[in-house]
């Protein structure tokens, strides 16, 4: 696990071949078994692998060519009255969305969290047809990764981090 969580990277390019159902399906499967604040479990997806689905999500974002090139989008929204305190509910997102993307490594897929889309919620929310209360947190464009696709950021030491110790 530690070695999943330290190798995962945002993968952003990717080649043609297409992710199988089966993976999809166990990306969600993580998705689902995040913690949340009472078990709320306030998160609900939409699949979405349809080329022209694909290419109107495109023109949502400046990430464009990334939501192109990707096989898969999996949109991640909070339902607003599934939720019971704002702070929690968008920390349980995260934890969902996070157990996706190490999922998506862990079966040698490639993903990326875009955030830049939340700009466009609506329009996306209208483009699926999903409920007023359905609020954007994020799409994972997820793909068989390219070879050489993948940046490595830094991070930061621990020792900037940690600023108490006992
Ligand atoms: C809340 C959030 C929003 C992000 N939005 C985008 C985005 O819109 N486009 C993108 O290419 N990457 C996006 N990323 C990915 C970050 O750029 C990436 O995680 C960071 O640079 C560290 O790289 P790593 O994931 O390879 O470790 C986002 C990540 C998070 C957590």
């Amino acid at each position: 696990m530690l070695d999943l969580i330290r190798t995962r990277r945002s993968v952003r390019s990717f080649v043609g071949t297409e992710v199988g159902d089966e993976m999809v399906e166990k990306v969600l499967e993580a998705g689902r078994w995040a913690p949340s604040g009472m078990n709320n479990q306030p998160w609900r997806f939409a699949v979405i692998r349809d080329r022209d689905l694909k290419d109107r999500v495109g023109r949502l974002t400046r990430y464009r060519r990334i939501v192109h090139a990707a096989d898969t989008l999996i949109a991640v929204f909070l339902d607003t009255t599934a939720g019971y305190h704002r702070t929690k509910d968008i920390q349980a997102m995260g934890a969902c969305i996070q157990n996706m993307l190490l999922a998506i490594h862990g079966l040698g897929l490639g993903g990326v969290w875009l955030g830049e889309i939340l700009k466009s919620g609506g329009e996306l929310r209208a483009l699926l047809d999903a409920p007023d209360h359905y609020e954007l947190m994020a799409v994972i464009a997820l793909g068989y990764p390219a070879e050489k696709s993948v940046q490595q950021p830094e991070r930061k030491d621990l020792a900037s981090l940690v600023f108490f110790r006992k």
